[in-house]
């Protein structure tokens, strides 16, 4: 593929709020609204940069806190189980639809650290935040502008999507930000769990005693087994109600949304100059934080 102008692409509805790129699908008014969301003790908030496992974390939380009663309503679509609370327009309707969501709610939320609910602090709701190594993000989230309608189904190539990911101008902004944020926010927060993508790969019945841990479920062995058999990548690829096939705007012939679900993809995609430049960027950037991620070097 050639490269085109990128002066001439824009997502539908780009907007910018703090400094931040978004999209049409998350307006201004709902992520303000995000702030003020009224929030329940027993509330789980799974937030994410985007693609970063966000949404098998979702199934697995749901599943965790669901168990008993997921066969009853296995049929219905994550996105109702689980609903993204800055999604489209939130309006009166919307809000009650969130509010009856039934207990312990999970939502999904790609807003930044200073944008989520106040009253999370003071409710102690539970937090999970999902990261995964940049370099996977970078690859996964070109290959998702590709397919999706409302990223504007992007039309250029790996290098320029790499540029535009390095300069922080695609939707929720730069990785660094986004993530630095949560953690130095967050870290020391009883909580709040940060969740890495390659050790749900690694060890994902681990993955799910560790979330169940932190979110004050004791399960049995039957039952974390289950739980990773309906959170394996080809599971979730194949249910109906977390594969996304209904949505118009992903375009399959391009790319699938559960593309590959591996580590280290981006060996594919990285020529050896734009992962010298990366590393120099992470090592100025993530020097004195003390998170590290794994590359699957
Ligand atoms: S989004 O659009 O921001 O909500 O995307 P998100 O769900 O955060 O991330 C999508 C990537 O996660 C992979 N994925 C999985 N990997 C392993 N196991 C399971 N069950 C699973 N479910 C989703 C998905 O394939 C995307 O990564 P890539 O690298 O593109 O395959």
């Amino acid at each position: 593929m050639s490269d085109f102008d990128l002066k001439s692409f824009t997502i539908p509805g780009q907007h910018y709020l703090d400094g931040v790129l978004l999209g049409g699908y998350s307006p201004r008014e709902s992520i303000e609204m995000v702030k003020t969301f009224d929030m329940f003790e027993d509330d789980c908030v799974v937030s994410a940069y985007p693609k970063s496992g966000q949404t098998w974390s979702l199934e697995l939380v749901y599943l965790i806190l669901h168990y008993d009663s997921y066969y009853e309503n296995e049929e219905t679509d994550s996105l109702m189980r689980t609903p993204w609370l800055e999604h489209g327009k939130v309006d009166n309707a919307r809000l009650r639809e969130l509010g009856e969501v039934p207990r312990p709610r999970v939502f999904k939320t790609h807003v930044a650290a200073h944008q989520l609910p106040e009253q999370m602090r003071e409710k102690h709701s539970k937090m999970i935040h999902v990261l995964r190594n940049p370099k996977d993000v970078a690859v996964s989230y070109y290959h998702f502008y590709r397919m999706d309608a409302s990223l504007g189904r992007f039309p250029g190539t790996w290098s320029q999507f790499y540029g535009m990911f390095m300069a922080g101008n695609v939707a929720h902004g730069s990785w660094f930000d986004h993530v630095l944020q949560f953690w130095r926010e967050f870290k020391d927060n009883k909580d709040v769990l940060f969740l890495h993508y390659e050790d749900m790969v690694k060890d994902h019945a681990g993955a799910v005693r560790k979330v169940a841990n932190f979110l004050g479920k004791s399960l049995n062995e039957n039952v974390v087994e289950e739980i990773v058999r309906r959170t394996s990548f080809g599971s979730m690829k194949q249910n109906p109600a977390t594969n996304f096939s209904k949505f118009e705007v992903f375009d399959y012939s391009v790319s699938h949304f559960y593309r590959k679900g591996k580590v280290g993809d981006w060996k594919n995609y990285f020529t050896v100059q734009q992962n010298d430049e990366f590393d120099e960027v992470y090592r100025a950037k993530m020097a004195d934080s003390g998170l590290s991620v794994d590359f699957g070097e």
